[in-house]
């Protein structure tokens, strides 16, 4: 075992698809229990095919992952392991369209020894924590694009989970019921200690986590806690073409003449540090 208070550690994990295109390369991450992390990066950087192989929906090509202590190459029977530990949640809800939102929780329990009675309660329970407790009898048509993916995240924590995993799971709602969604995870997280893994484009969507896993081109490139918000600002400011342009000291014609010839050095030594 390479980290002892890992929940999950990926140990040079390779993805190759068709045997050309490596969509992830060596990559070395270890996440805890109660970690709540984004994952950035452009389109085709990988982010979806790092989810699926945490999710173990797929194999690796090489490397390893070992989660709760089980390697996942040696897991005979991934559907079961994946039922018991992980829960996800996509773009696109994916809800049963014939089913009520209860009976779309209700699914993934069905697999198992749950008693009726206390899957009803479950079930409840889950809707009261997503906020829709009195929409059990709603059949997906009749909810709300937010009020359907909150169904989708109840489903997504039927069986208890150990890890959440969530591919742009804001991507197809506005602004409100995006930040609802991602309220939702953080109320997980800090009140349950659910292990929650957000794969976003969004970089507003990224600090309301506290550590962001930039990937490129299927590496991690950035792995960053959100330790101060305005320090993450300036990292991000460094990241944009004037930020590059800042540190390279060829401000472009455009904002030449507004006062940051004289304070060049001292944002570079800042942006420099940050
Ligand atoms: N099933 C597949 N077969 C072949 N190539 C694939 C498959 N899935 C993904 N890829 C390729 O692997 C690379 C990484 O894809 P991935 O879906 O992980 O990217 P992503 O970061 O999630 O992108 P996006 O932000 O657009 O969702 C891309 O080049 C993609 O074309
Ligand atoms: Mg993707």
């Amino acid at each position: 075992m390479t980290n002892v208070d890992a929940l999950i550690s990926t140990m040079n994990l390779t993805k190759v698809y068709n045997g050309e295109v490596k969509a992830l390369d060596n990559v070395n991450l270890n996440m805890r229990e109660g970690d709540f992390l984004a994952v950035v990066g452009p389109s085709g950087s990988g982010k979806s095919t790092l989810l699926n192989l945490l999710g173990a929906l797929d194999r690796s090509t090489s490397g390893e992952i070992e989660f709760a202590g089980e390697l996942l190459s040696k897991v005979r029977n991934l559907d079961h392991f994946r039922s018991r530990m992980v829960g996800f949640v996509f773009q696109l809800h994916n809800l049963i369209p014939t089913l009520t939102a209860f009976e779309n929780v209700e699914i993934p329990m069905r697999a198992t020894s749950l008693r009726s009675r206390e899957r009803v309660r479950r079930v409840n329970e889950l809707l009261d924590l997503v906020g829709l407790a009195d929409r059990g009898r709603h059949l997906p048509t009749q909810l709300s694009g937010g009020e359907r993916q909150r169904v989708a995240i109840a489903r997504a924590l039927a069986n208890s989970p150990r890890l959440l995993l969530a591919d742009e799971p804001t991507g197809n709602l506005d602004t409100i019921n995006g930040a609802e969604v991602m309220a939702i995870f953080k109320r997980l997280n800090q009140e349950k200690g659910m292990t929650v893994l957000v794969v976003t484009h969004s970089p507003v969507v990224a600090r309301t986590t506290d550590r962001i896993i930039t990937l490129r081109d299927g590496r991690i490139v950035r792995d960053q806690p959100i330790d101060n918000p305005y320090l993450q600002d300036l990292r991000e400011l460094r990241d944009t073409d004037l930020g590059q342009a800042l540190l390279s000291g060829k401000l472009p014609n455009e904002v030449q003449g507004i006062g940051l010839e004289s304070i060049l050095s001292d944002l570079q030594k800042i942006l420099l540090n940050v």
